[in-house]
């Protein structure tokens, strides 16, 4: 959201204007705006059309070069022939997992270039492994390995410096190999300008672009003669004063084996990047990040959002790499796919930080995650509550309008857990005050939503409304934790309470003083203000807008550049990191506000890696058009993909109206997100779902009941990516990392490993094609079990999608926990039976998961969780045996980083006592084609018989490409308990 210079006055006027228009473009940059951009891009072209001739002036000294004797790290000078007096250090460090760090700054600079982005960003210094080094003539080798013992070498070349990463004999990942590394040097404003080409060749025809021989070539055949944007740089009305001249990095990455390029978010565009350079590019502009408040933006654009991850997964049949290029500041991206040899090709630059970068071997997508899980922590698992249902809109206006919503859900039988309260609660937005004359007694309102076993989301921004009688500014001011101007007075900016102020995230004074703001009082006796919040309860949780940070009259509506944060360090250092400190405060606040603590839940709007550790995040002021429902879906996967696991869209879009048609179809899409919110624009027309009329009403109840129902499935896969970092919804090139046909299909995507799901974003859509890859396994329809077998090659089949369907299948060979009574939110399911659906494959076989614990606590930490695993094999000539089994003892160490549960847990914990009780209520087995004879139950030496029916189906089984009922077994009540071991036969 943006607003320019608006007085406060006007912001309800503002609400009144109609919002159709597209993005404002001219209020960001294109790269050609950009100084250091349009340099980066500049070298890139010089150096493509010297071609051969071209360069790089960069090499590794030999002399000094050293390893240390334990073989993780190599230190080395770096020369450079532009400037030779400059100097740069080299540091390769050996990671644990075949992954490695290549650091690079300059040496005795005039200024610091900023290395703090690891320091906020990772779990803690990465673990160094340890290589073979071999130094030759040429160059200087490591051989290290990943985890399951596949080789990695590491080969440095001295000169030009090229450095390039080989697994299996075949270069993977390769740096500066286009000869496009280039890290400006501090210099002073008076230094000479480089001399040009004329000045050195003296009268020489040459041109710039001809590449003059080594030994005759001044430093403006690199750096370019003309560029500018060294000292100041304007735009839209402001200067960036740029205290400390040029300092970007570039440098260019190929990925010498890989086809498609994913991640790097927050772009709205698809999940295989599209490239931005010729030939056959899509986008003509770099991949911007730099975390900004997009107003309307596009649905299909390489243009900057709310977030940024410099994390690029490259990928094709032969395997999957990536690098995490750890900045803060803004940094551009261009990709290519060049005409000539193989690969992709990609060029980084970025303004200002040392070359801080990690290479990831994989060398499959899972491995992946797990190393970048390694490096920047898992994302946490969230409170149940906080995977149901979300309504929200700008703004409930009262506590009786609160109220009301609740029980307009509850009369539409539909669920909900969270009512979210956007800007209006707070007085004049001060947030953490609220509008009395609105919501007179705070407390009340969430305890009558609790009474409900619902929860609330209040909004808290990081802008201080600058008065005095404001007491969190006052304080802020008081501990002088607030962000400076460049000239170190205090900075104003202008947001939703007019001038405003801006607490500095990066001062660690602001920590515990931000964290006691959320301190709850007994209820009885009030919290001073300023010593905690009053008008709070444990069931409120936090929204953290506007923390890119949005500033409506800044550049590009956020903060100058040159403004200063603690420790003296420039914005333009830190910008991308920014947000991410304040939502980690914010949910650091909410876990010490109770004891014993619950987990925080804290939405942000901005983020960076190392941001899946502090909570949700959403993909912003999306539009209500087809369009951008669309593009939800890659967004999510590209999020999933680099470490956010817990995201979504507003559904229904924020802008606009949508009619009846599309906020149906939304929210069948937004049941497949891992965070399900509802979320309007002020001046939208209210749009909850109880508002809708039939056909449509009834079909949004089917929706969120089955988002409820389908919620262990979300539970234990948010868990699997708390301990591993894989993703709960997953594209189809980390489910299928050989099958080409399905690397850049982003319209359609896993449910974990078990169900797959192709959401209806078509207008008027009565059909739909669902591409299924595999041979081996069938594909059944969720509500009427039709049954698919594709092949080997890639079937696409068409199914009927009609408004009130979902094409969403059960993936043989895969068990699937539910649990289908419906409720109207999460807490009142938690002692609810369970139904298993077993989608056999065409092996008759099939495995599944369950995790559980109580949604709330951190007791899940030592031990108190169920997590099941369930298998089913063939038994005989037509039989079956499905078992269940517990999960934990098998996998005591799973976890990559976060809660060992070695020596803590028992099956018999206090939580598993607690459901004792809880039952599997059904079994449907699907795909079982001859009719059981019996069926019984072995619960220890007991043999219980069980009751079942059994439908035959019409599905030629054992042809390929063949569609058809599928045979379904129920089997009822089979008296199983969902926390013990247990077997079914049947015969
Ligand atoms: C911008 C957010 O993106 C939007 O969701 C919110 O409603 C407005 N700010 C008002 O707080």
């Amino acid at each position: 959201m943006k607003l320019s210079l608006i007085p406060l006055a006007l912001l309800s006027l503002f609400s009144l204007i109609p919002t159709t228009a597209a993005v404002k473009s001219h209020d960001f940059k294109t790269c050609a705006q950009s100084g250091f951009c349009r340099r980066g891009r500049a070298l890139a072209s010089r150096a493509a059309q010297a071609g051969a001739d071209w360069d790089s002036p960069y090499s590794l000294l030999q002399e000094g070069l050293e390893v240390d004797s334990a073989g993780s790290t190599l230190r080395g000078r770096v020369q450079r022939s532009l400037y030779p007096h400059i100097k740069f250090s080299l540091q390769v460090d050996v990671l644990k997992d075949g992954l490695f760090r290549v650091r690079m700054d300059e040496v005795d600079g005039l200024k610091k270039r900023y290395d703090e982005a690891a320091k906020w960003s990772l779990v803690g210094e990465p673990e160094l492994g340890s290589a073979k080094w071999e130094k030759g003539h040429k160059q200087v080798m490591a051989v290290s390995s990943t985890k399951d013992g596949e080789k990695v070498e590491l080969q440095i070349e001295y000169s030009p410096l090229r450095i390039s990463m080989w697994q299996g004999g075949k270069e993977t990942i390769t740096l500066n190999g286009r000869g496009l590394l280039h890290m400006e040097h501090f210099r002073l404003k008076e230094d000479p300008p480089a001399p040009t080409v004329e000045a050195a060749a003296e009268g020489d025809e040459q041109t710039v672009l001809e590449a003059p021989a080594p030994a005759e070539r001044p430093s403006a055949w690199f750096e370019g003669a003309d560029e500018d944007g060294y000292w100041s740089e304007s735009f839209g009305g402001h200067t960036d004063s740029k205290p400390k001249g040029p300092e970007s990095l570039s440098l260019d990455i190929t990925f010498p084996r890989a086809q498609h390029v994913y991640g790097i978010p927050e772009h709205a565009a698809p999940l295989s990047l599209p490239t931005t350079q010729p030939p056959d590019n899509r986008y003509s502009e770099p991949y911007r990040l730099y975390n900004l408040d997009v107003f309307e933006y596009l649905a299909d654009s390489p243009m900057a959002l709310y977030g940024s991850i410099p994390l690029m997964h490259a990928h094709s049949k032969d395997g999957t790499v990536g690098v995490l290029f750890l900045t803060g500041a803004e940094t551009w991206i261009d990709v290519a796919r060049p005409e000539k040899g193989e690969g992709m090709s990609t060029h980084w630059v970025t303004e200002s930080g040392i070359l801080d970068l990690f290479l990831l071997p994989g060398p499959s997508p899972n491995a992946l995650f797990k190393q970048y899980t390694a490096l920047t922590g898992p994302s946490a698992l969230p409170q149940l509550f906080a995977l149901g249902y979300h309504q929200s809109r700008w703004n409930y206006i009262s506590s009786k309008d609160v109220l009301d919503v609740q029980r307009r859900f509850d009369d539409a039988l539909m669920p909900l857990d969270v009512t979210w309260l956007d800007v209006e609660y707070a007085n004049q937005k001060q947030y953490f005050v609220w509008d009395k004359s609105n919501f007179p007694d705070p407390r009340a309102m969430i305890d009558g939503v609790a009474e409900a076993k619902r929860k609330m989301v209040a909004i808290v921004d990081p802008h201080l409304k600058k008065t005095p009688g404001y007491f969190v500014y006052k304080q802020a001011q008081e501990r002088d934790v607030l962000i400076k101007k460049s000239n170190g007075q205090e900075y104003e900016g202008w947001c939703w309470p007019g001038a405003s102020a801006y607490a500095d995230f990066f001062h660690p004074d602001s920590w515990t003083w931000w964290r006691g703001l959320f301190r709850l009082g007994d209820g009885k006796e009030e919290v001073k203000e300023g010593e905690g919040w009053n008008d709070s309860t444990k069931d409120l949780f936090i929204w953290n807008d506007m923390n890119e940070p949005s500033v409506f009259n800044g550049p590009e509506i956020t903060m100058p550049k040159d403004n200063i944060h603690h420790g003296g360090w420039e914005h333009r250092d830190v910008h991308n990191i920014n947000g991410m400190l304040f939502q980690k405060q914010t949910s650091l606040a909410l876990t010490e506000r109770e004891t014993p603590a619950k987990r925080p839940f804290v939405l942000s709007r901005s983020f960076y890696p190392g941001s899946q550790k502090y909570g949700a995040i959403w993909t912003g002021d999306n539009d209500g058009t087809w369009e951008h429902m669309k593009v939800g879906l890659p967004m999510m996967l590209t999020l999933g993909v680099t470490g956010m696991s817990f995201t979504g869209a507003d559904v229904g879009g924020f802008f606009r109206n949508p009619s009846p048609e599309m906020l149906t179809r939304w929210y069948q899409v937004g049941i497949f997100a891992t965070f399900f919110r509802g979320h309007a624009h002020i001046d939208t027309k209210r749009r909850e779902p109880y508002l809708l009329e039939e056909p449509y009403k009834s079909v949004v109840r089917d929706a969120l009941q089955l988002r409820y129902a389908m919620l262990p499935v979300w539970y234990t896969l948010m868990h699997e990516a708390s301990i591993s970092g894989t993703p709960p919804i997953r594209p189809h090139y980390v489910l299928f990392p050989k099958e080409e046909q399905g690397f850049a299909i982003d319209d359609q995507f896993y449910i974990g490993d078990a169900m797959l799901v192709k959401p209806v974003t078509d207008e008027g859509a009565t059909e739909t094609t669902v591409y299924l890859p595999e041979d081996q396994v069938y594909y059944y329809s969720y509500d009427e079990y039709t049954m698919y077998r594709g092949s080997a090659s890639g079937t696409h089949i068409t199914v009927a999608s009609p408004l009130d369907k979902i094409p969403l299948f059960y993936r043989g060979g895969h068990i699937v926990p539910l649990r289908l009574r419906p409720r109207r939110s999460t807490p009142l399911m938690a002692h609810d039976p369970f139904t298993l659906v077993v989608a056999l494959s065409t092996k008759r076989t099939a495995e599944g998961e369950l995790y559980l614990d109580d949604g709330e606590s951190f007791a899940f930490q030592e031990g108190d969780l169920v997590w099941r695993e369930f298998k089913a094999s063939k038994a005989g000539k037509k039989g079956l045996k499905i078992t269940s089994q517990d999960k934990v003892p098998k996998h005591p160490t799973e976890a990559v980083y976060g809660v060992d549960l070695s020596g803590k847990y028992q099956q018999q914990n206090a939580y598993a006592k607690d459901i004792e009780g809880v039952r599997v209520e059904r079994i449907v087995v699907l795909g079982l084609s001859a009719a059981p004879t019996n069926v019984h139950a072995v619960l220890g030496d007991e043999r219980v018989e069980l009751q079942f029916k059994w439908t035959k189906g019409s599905h030629a089984e054992g042809r390929k490409n063949q569609e058809g009922a599928a045979s379904v077994l129920i089997i009822k009540d089979p008296g199983v308990s969902i926390t013990k071991d247990w077997e079914i036969v049947v015969e």
